[in-house]
């Protein structure tokens, strides 16, 4: 096992379609590890933290927006897409990073932000400060307002984060000036696609980073890039969730994948199968697959998984489909139960039928019962056939965090929606490394963190579950180890259903089987053969398993 465990990626091996089985996990910076005691997370942090990932046993790591930003949106406003923000290091920093990850096997997939930049990006500053008229207005949208005086928003567009998706600029003489469209925050101006000089640049930034050695992005937005010419009022339809987009005058418009064709072209001219994944909020999983066909990108996040309910029927469901849908283009699956953007897995599978399908609003639960069901859930999820993707601390079982005061929160969806609930900072609390008491090694012993770590989360730090068998840590370390081992367990779309009860779910992939109890009550099954791995206690005798309710385990048959 340990061999395994810390053996080297060969440089010498075959790199062919290392995306297709992957498992990558999603640093996101701000919030793994603090190294000058300013209470951010910063990449000379990441940096001293690599070889624990390399120890978990992940193939690559995808790392949240780093870039020169004034951290609205928490970096996803860039103001300068060739910079590292100095809260975050400096580039060689960046290379630093890009070199030690590269050393211990790791891959690294860089966050990549086209949809809209900061109001900081110098293009934004001159288009607002030159005035109506200036050249920088058409790489963005610009419109004069409704109504006489031209107070009211362009059209009726809502923004994701709450309230108008327009902001009215003022004019370079004080007085009020044309509107700019902003999806997300008014900090956040979206770019005009159809100006040739925002396809350059990209073009540029994408060549930036794959010199510097890079092994993918990540497409922030992916599906909004293009929008519908004259940009048209909604209508009836008001309001949108980036989930229940169906046809949109702004979301997963066709000619997006013209630009995803021109990357994948650029992305093959560099060696060793350079990759991006898009993050698209597509209503069909068919229109998911759009973004991953032969000439386009090579994955997809499938966030339908993400919203299925934990029951036996729902899953199966989409399991299906999924594999369906990316078979139909030649794609690997996708799976992945939490990210930066939604309620953590512990929580949001217990809050099924509550809040919206992303499970944006986080609920308290039953916190040994949530991780129970969660591990149980990440279990099956790393079984499945495709590439998996992993979020930063779910590997310690860390619950969302539900009970953040409103004054130290950040998310700006709180500050311009309910203002209540939660939303995305319950998801980003810092992790925990080590000792007793805050920041548990995150940052210097007394420092501070940006958003407060719970009091009782020593006993989840890293430290305190490595050595521990049955630790949620030692759990997934021991998943991922058979994972990369397992003959049966690799790219093959390979995945067969074998009859199972009612809240059961077993499959076949091999010599593999994977058996899930979804249900409340233990289920007594015949015995598979020998047990690789279970996420929690089962009785077995050497006939037949009593499997619990919200339990998974790996056999081999
Ligand atoms: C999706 C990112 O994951 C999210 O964190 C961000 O707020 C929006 N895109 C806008 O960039
Ligand atoms: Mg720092």
């Amino acid at each position: 096992m340990t061999d395994r465990l810390i053996a080297r990626r060969d440089p010498a091996a075959p790199t062919a379609s290392w995306w297709r089985h992957a498992v990558i996990y999603q640093i996101y910076p701000r919030s793994f590890a603090d190294s000058d005691g300013d209470g951010i997370g910063d990449l000379p942090g990441i940096r001293s933290r690599l070889p624990y990932l390399r120890d978990l046993g992940v193939d690559a790591v995808w790392l949240s927006p780093f870039y020169a930003s004034p951290q609205a949106d928490a970096g996803y406003d860039v103001a300068d897409y060739r910079a590292v923000d100095p809260v975050f290091g400096t580039l060689d920093d960046a290379r630093g990073l890009i070199a030690d990850a590269h050393d211990l096997g790791l891959r690294v997939i860089v966050d990549l932000v086209p949809n809209h930049c900061s109001e900081e990006h110098e293009w934004f500053r001159r288009a607002v400060a030159e005035g109506p008229g200036s050249p920088f207005r058409d790489r963005f949208h610009f419109r004069p307002g409704r109504g006489e005086d031209g107070s009211l928003p362009p059209n009726d567009w809502p923004s994701i984060f709450g309230g108008p998706a327009w902001t009215r600029t003022t004019n370079p003489d004080g007085t009020p000036g044309e509107w700019y469209l902003h999806l997300f925050a008014p900090e956040q101006p979206d770019f005009n696609w159809d100006h040739p000089a925002v396809a350059d640049e990209f073009r540029t930034i994408l060549r930036f980073w794959l010199d510097l050695g890079v092994d993918g992005f990540r497409i922030d937005v992916a599906h909004g890039l293009v929008k519908e010419p004259g940009l048209p009022d909604l209508g009836a339809e008001t309001e949108w969730h980036l989930l229940d987009v169906g046809v949109s005058p702004c979301f997963d418009r066709d000619g997006v994948h013209e630009i995803y064709r021109d990357w994948r072209r650029i992305l093959d001219e560099y060696p060793g199968e350079r990759v991006a994944v898009a993050e698209a909020w597509a209503p069909t999983l068919e229109r998911v697959a759009a973004y991953v066909r032969p000439d386009e990108l090579h994955q997809a996040f499938n966030f339908t998984y993400l919203g299925t309910a934990w029951n036996a029927a729902a899953q199966r469901e989409t399991i299906d489909a999924s594999l369906a849908a990316m078979r139909a283009v030649g794609a690997p699956a996708t799976w992945t139960l939490s990210n930066h953007d939604v309620v953590r897995h512990t929580n949001r599978l217990m809050q099924a039928g509550e809040g919206d399908v992303a499970g944006r609003r986080p609920a308290r639960v039953d916190q040994v019962a949530g991780l129970r069901r969660a591990r149980a859930a990440s279990l099956l999820l790393l079984a499945l056939p495709g590439s998996a993707y992993l979020y930063q601390g779910e590997e310690l079982g860390l619950p969302e965090v539900v009970d953040l005061p409103p004054e130290v929160r950040q998310d700006p969806a709180f500050h311009r929606d309910t203002g209540q609930d939660g939303y995305r900072d319950g998801c980003r609390v810092p992790i925990p490394w080590q000792g007793d008491r805050a920041p548990y090694g995150f940052g210097p012993a007394g420092g501070p963190s940006w958003l407060p770590q719970p009091d009782d989360w020593a006993q989840l730090s890293v430290a305190a579950q490595e050595q521990v068998p049955g630790s949620t840590l030692s759990l997934y370390r021991a998943a991922l180890a058979i994972r990369r081992s397992h003959p049966d367990l690799g790219a093959a779309d390979n995945l067969r259903w074998a009859d199972a009860g009612d809240d059961l779910l077993v499959f076949d992939r091999g010599r593999f089987r994977c058996t899930v109890n979804l249900g409340p009550e233990p289920v007594r099954i015949d015995r598979p053969g020998e047990m690789l791995i279970a996420s929690g206690p089962v009785d077995a005798d050497p006939d037949s398993v009593l499997l619990p309710g919200d339990t998974t385990v790996w056999w081999s048959r």
